[in-house]
């Protein structure tokens, strides 16, 4: 018994250490360790939890992504709706929503408090007894989503808020802190989760690596994440979130929103630095200016600021509308769009062969910057736009880099402009064009188009690929237009002389670009795999597949059921990877570069060392006396298999505690084993 005492207390110190430098990371921005110190830390608990399946919480640092996909959200009523705001556009409006308030006010003084207006979306969180128990989407504002396992992976939300320390900002919140405490078992966190700017430039560059189409801002791609089936791709999308709202029950716990916020922060929630607490109208305004002068520099997007009386006595008073809150207001910096001409519209051909319109735009400085071209992603856009040569656009940076084209503004049309059409062949090659049914790209099909091998030489190269750095675009249309080469692998038999004789070429240039080439053969398989340019595999995709076949012959000779079978690898991965390796072209580049001496082995790091149920699908049902929810999952995936929200003839075992309901029923009539938790607790035990 002694011994188990001692696990448990080892577990609880090192979770309460990670939680400590993910907090200083995720939550403060100042870490205390390097990422490598963070992430032995982390392995240590997860071997240990591995040892110890049974004292896994849900609460664990390792648990953020423990979910499986799931088959859709359920859908949750809010315990007081989720409402918007009213907007104001101009100081004007802000002053007049100012003497809105000192007329309701009655002579009282306001406080605002000054927020930033994330563009992200609302999530609301509920705690219970300081644990993370439910995270939903904001919905119509009366009724939401169930998003807890993707907001799980959320690191800059706790899954356990922290006990709080009364310090100087709320030492005279005694009483009420203990208040706050005996209602801790029912507190709601609002904020906005959004993505910040870098990570969605990387989200959207590897979804035109994969042929996806790209997110057209951070919000929308915020939104894409959160609703997510698979809470494996929102973890590796690193959304975040500003706390900005405290409930309990049907009241606000503080005297004040300042309060609140303070509170939140001291709890290890995130909440927005850039805050302030004004003493009129004016202050709130010289913090609107001093904030659009930095909008630019901030990692995140937003679209104005949220000013909030902070007195929560008379926001009860003021009340609400039934659509937004007669306390708060956004006030939205202009938008930043501006007009220009369209000069002319090529078309792009890709690595895969897809074709992409873009506009040619006389140039205009919009939010900083020079734009003189804007992607009109693919014919149907086109087509929506009604884009013809010559048109007046109005364009808008939105997160994106690329600015997009919003529309056409017809009024100044001379009748000159003329018609655009996708070309019927391929601009480059004059190959044949298809466009499968159902797919909004078009794709020129040539095996041997030049324009599709420049693309796949440029992504073989790239930096997260084989990194053959001064191999960019010119050296590559000349390589490829001189028949020097004609795939990948023949980038390593080039001669000083192949190279030395291609313009600006100088000879030790020449002989830096094939040391370059020599120094990628020792490139990991990760990197090669990537390299490759495998349809639906993006770097960690390629991570996952080159550590679990350890080389690249046992990848390529791996079946769909095999890949299927590796976790994070679904069936869409499977087929792609399996099609590709049964090209006879692709085959012969694979033994071309084994031959040529690049590295295509590496050291196999499996995940799973108990897989007793691999293969197997459970379904929990009912409440167990001796495991939560998530303990019963963490004990099935520990071992390999996999839980599943509902019964079909696939499953495997339905796990039926105590009130099972209706999936008890089905799990009987397609007569699925059913175990009760005696049954249960012996098989992982
Ligand atoms: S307070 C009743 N504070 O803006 C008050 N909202 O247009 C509710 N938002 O739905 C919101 N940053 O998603 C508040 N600092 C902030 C915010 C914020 C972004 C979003 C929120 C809300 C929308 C209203």
């Amino acid at each position: 018994m002694a011994k188990a005492v001692s696990v448990e207390q080892q577990l609880e110190k090192l979770r309460g250490e990670i939680r400590r430098h993910e907090e200083l990371y995720y939550v403060n921005d100042i870490p205390e360790i390097s990422d490598r110190e963070y992430d032995a830390l982390l392995e240590r608990l997860q071997t240990l939890e591995q040892q110890h399946p049974e004292l896994i919480t849900s609460d664990s640092p390792t648990q953020r992504v423990g979910g499986r996909p799931v088959d859709g959200f359920a859908q949750v009523v809010h315990r007081r709706p989720m409402l918007s705001l009213d907007n104001s556009y101009n100081i004007e409006e802000l002053r007049a929503f100012d003497q809105r308030c000192q007329r309701l006010a009655d002579g009282r003084a306001i406080d605002y408090v000054a927020e930033l207006k994330i563009d992200g979306l609302s999530l609301a969180l509920h705690y219970e007894k300081q644990v993370l128990a439910r995270a939903v989407t904001r919905g119509d504002g009366r009724i939401g989503e169930d998003v807890t396992a993707n907001a799980r992976t959320i690191r800059s939300i706790p899954l356990r808020l922290r006990e709080n320390r009364t310090n100087s900002k709320t030492s005279n919140l005694k009483s009420q802190i203990s208040s706050l405490k005996s209602e801790i078992a029912n507190l709601e966190v609002r904020g906005e989760a959004f993505i910040p700017r870098k990570v969605f430039e990387r989200i959207n560059g590897e979804r035109e690596e994969q042929d996806e189409p790209r997110f057209a801002n951070p919000r929308n791609a915020a939104a894409g994440t959160i609703r997510q089936l698979d809470p494996k791709i929102t973890a590796s999308r690193r959304l975040e979130m500003f706390a900005y709202d405290l409930l309990t029950g049907d009241r606000k716990p503080f005297a004040t929103h300042w309060e609140a916020l303070n509170w939140m922060e001291q709890a290890g929630l995130r909440i927005n630095p850039e805050r302030v607490l004004c003493k009129s109208i004016d202050e709130v305004i010289e913090f609107a200016n001093r904030m659009e002068a930095r909008r630019d520099d901030l990692d995140y997007e937003i679209d104005g600021l949220v000013v909030k009386v902070n007195s929560t006595a008379l926001q009860d008073e003021f009340g609400t509308t039934n659509k937004a809150p007669r306390w708060a207001i956004a006030y939205k910096y202009a938008a930043r769009q501006a007009e220009t001409r369209v000069l002319s519209i090529v078309v792009q051909v890709g690595r895969t062969g897809a074709l992409t319109p873009v506009a040619n735009l006389e140039p205009v400085v919009l939010a900083g910057t020079t734009v003189s071209r804007a992607t009109l992603h693919n014919p149907d856009e086109v087509k929506r736009l009604g884009i013809r040569i010559g048109d007046w656009v109005l364009i808008e940076k939105g997160g994106d880099v690329i600015p997009k084209v919003l529309r056409v503004i017809e009024a100044k049309r001379s009748g000159a402009e003329k018609i655009f059409r996708m070309p019927r062949k391929c601009p480059v090659c004059g190959g044949e064009i298809s466009r499968p049914q159902g797919e909004v790209v078009s794709r020129c099909v040539a095996a041997d188009c030049p324009a599709q091998l420049e693309g796949r030489l440029l992504h073989f190269a790239s930096r997260r690929a084989m990194r053959i750095e001064g191999l960019g675009e010119s050296l590559v249309h000349q390589l490829v237009d001189s028949g020097k080469v004609h795939d990948a692998g023949d980038l390593y038999s080039l001669s000083l002389e192949d190279v030395a004789g291609l313009e600006r070429m100088a000879k030790k240039s020449a002989s830096n670009l094939l040391a370059q080439i020599e120094a990628s053969k020792q490139r990991d398989l990760a990197n090669l795999v990537y390299a490759l340019g495998l349809r639906h595999v993006g770097d960690r995709t390629a991570t996952t597949l080159a550590r679990q076949f350890g080389s690249l012959e046992e990848l390529s000779n791996a079946s769909v059921e095999e890949l299927d079978d590796v976790p994070e690898i679904g069936l869409t991965v499977a087929q792609s990877v399996r099609d590709w390796f049964d090209d006879e072209g692709n085959r012969a580049l694979c033994e071309r570069l084994a031959a040529e001496g690049v590295q295509t082995k590496m050291e196999k790091t499996r995940h799973p060392t108990d897989d007793s149920f691999a293969g197997k699908t459970f379904v929990l049902t009912g409440t167990l006396a001796d495991f939560t929810r998530d303990e019963a999952r963490a004990a099935i995936e520990a071992r390999g298999g996999r839980v599943s929200s509902s019964v079909s003839k696939k499953t495997d075992f339905v796990v039926a505690g105590e009130e099972a309901g209706s999936k008890l029923d089905k799990a009987t009539a397609l007569e699925v084993t059913v175990l009760d938790e005696e049954a249960f607790k012996k098989m992982v035990s």
